[in-house]
């Protein structure tokens, strides 16, 4: 039998999901409905956090509610803080964050049902963005801050990491990005956490691998590899000839291409406003024009649009975040469309198990250890 082979199970529908749509050939994505564009606009993140989890927006005392229990969550236990500690100071922050979320499952004695699952999915959602801003101070020799209960989910980790609270247009910024992030149906990092739930195995290790394949550059790292590549270019007038030199070397453009989206990514422009805007705010004019004359001959010579990951990473530069800490906050977002996916995964299970086809040596004896040793 000859079996056809999807590589990278490119165009393969593995399963249903109703927590998002992903439509390439409308350009759109929802989450449970709506679209990204509009909740970007006119809601905090701690709403599309409620909504992903509960498929509803909260009403006001929903709000007061969960807002409350993500508060009160997100100091990081004494054990963690010691482990974290213990941990290379070199380290990249993804390697730090993928063990912290284990550690955090072995202090967490609960079964894992339904309701169990809801529960550890917030208190990662209150911890994670501990562990990031004490993560950068410590790379930087600064001692980590508490969180402050009294601020918000977004202002909260600017205090934590800096120690101050930036203008409110710059928090607006952040958070645009946290919920164009949040959620993007079977991407990778996706798709390995319900792979590890569906073997009936736990919620933090299933959020540990998908921290992993986040990590890696073709997905989430690209965010920090565009701002790594942004620097290397420096001067706009640079970007065509280093284009055709990357191209000449058969290199992939980090922050461009996607595999669902081929006529551009349905968040950028919502992203590319903030980070327009934050760049006005910043007097970032010669970034934004190196950004805009490598995007254009991007498209003029591959055809090929940026991704989500294109504005981020000079958004979050621009924002004061040092770059091993970009991926990092795309975890603290994505922790919810993890979970939630997790949750749905469980609700309906089914072992997600491919086949292969087998393309080695032809069957052979072993020979005999005199012959072999
Ligand atoms: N730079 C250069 N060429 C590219 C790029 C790119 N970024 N993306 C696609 N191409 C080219 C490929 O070389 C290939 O050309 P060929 O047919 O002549 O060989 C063609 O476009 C198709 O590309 P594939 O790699 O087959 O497309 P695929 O769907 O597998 O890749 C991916 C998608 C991995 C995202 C790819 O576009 C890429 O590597 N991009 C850079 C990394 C990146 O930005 N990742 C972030 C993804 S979005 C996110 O995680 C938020």
């Amino acid at each position: 039998m000859t079996a056809t082979i999807s590589k990278g199970l490119a165009g393969v529908v593995a399963d249903t999901t109703a927590i998002s749509m992903v439509n390439p050939e409308s350009n759109s994505l929802t989450y449970r409905g709506y679209p990204v564009q509009e909740l970007a606009a006119a809601c905090t993140f701690e709403e599309v956090a409620y909504l992903l989890w509960h498929g509803e927006l909260p009403d006001a005392g929903q709000l007061r509610e969960f807002e409350a229990a993500e508060r009160s969550r997100r100091p990081l236990s004494r054990s963690t803080l010691d482990v974290l500690a213990r941990i290379p100071e070199s380290c990249h922050p993804m390697d730090a964050l993928r063990t912290a979320v284990s550690h955090l499952g072995s202090e967490d004695p609960t079964e894992d049902d339904a309701d169990a699952n809801l529960h550890a999915s917030i208190d990662l959602f209150a911890r994670i963005p501990a562990v990031v801003a004490l993560v950068q101070r410590r790379r930087r020799g600064l001692a980590p801050i508490p969180p402050d209960p009294a601020l918000g989910f977004a202002e909260n980790f600017f205090h934590m990491t800096f120690g101050e609270v930036p203008a409110p247009e710059i928090v607006r910024a952040f958070e645009i990005s946290l919920v164009l992030y949040a959620e993007h149906s079977f991407n990778a990092s996706t798709f390995t956490a319900r792979v590890v739930t569906s073997t009936l195995s736990d919620l933090y290790s299933a959020v540990t691998a998908a921290i992993g394949a986040l990590k890696g550059p073709l997905h989430g790292g690209a965010n920090e590899a565009v701002m790594h590549m942004l620097h290397e270019i420096e001067d706009p007038a640079r970007a065509g000839s280093w284009l055709a030199e990357a191209f000449a070397e058969k290199r992939k453009i980090m922050g461009f291409g996607h595999r669902v989206y081929k006529n551009g990514d349905s968040r950028v422009p919502t992203m590319e406003a903030a980070l327009r805007d934050l760049a006005a705010a910043k007097d970032a004019g010669r970034l934004m024009e190196l950004y805009d004359a490598l995007g254009g001959a991007m498209v003029r010579a591959k055809g090929i649009h940026p991704n989500l990951d294109y504005p981020t990473g000079p958004a979050y530069h621009l924002m004061g975040f040092d770059i091993p800490t970009f991926t990092p906050i795309f975890v603290m977002s994505r922790i919810t469309g993890w979970t939630a996916h997790i949750i749905e995964q469980l609700a309906a299970n089914s072992l997600i198990r491919p086949l292969s086809a087998y393309a080695g040596h032809e069957e052979r004896r072993v020979p005999e250890a005199s012959r072999r040793l």
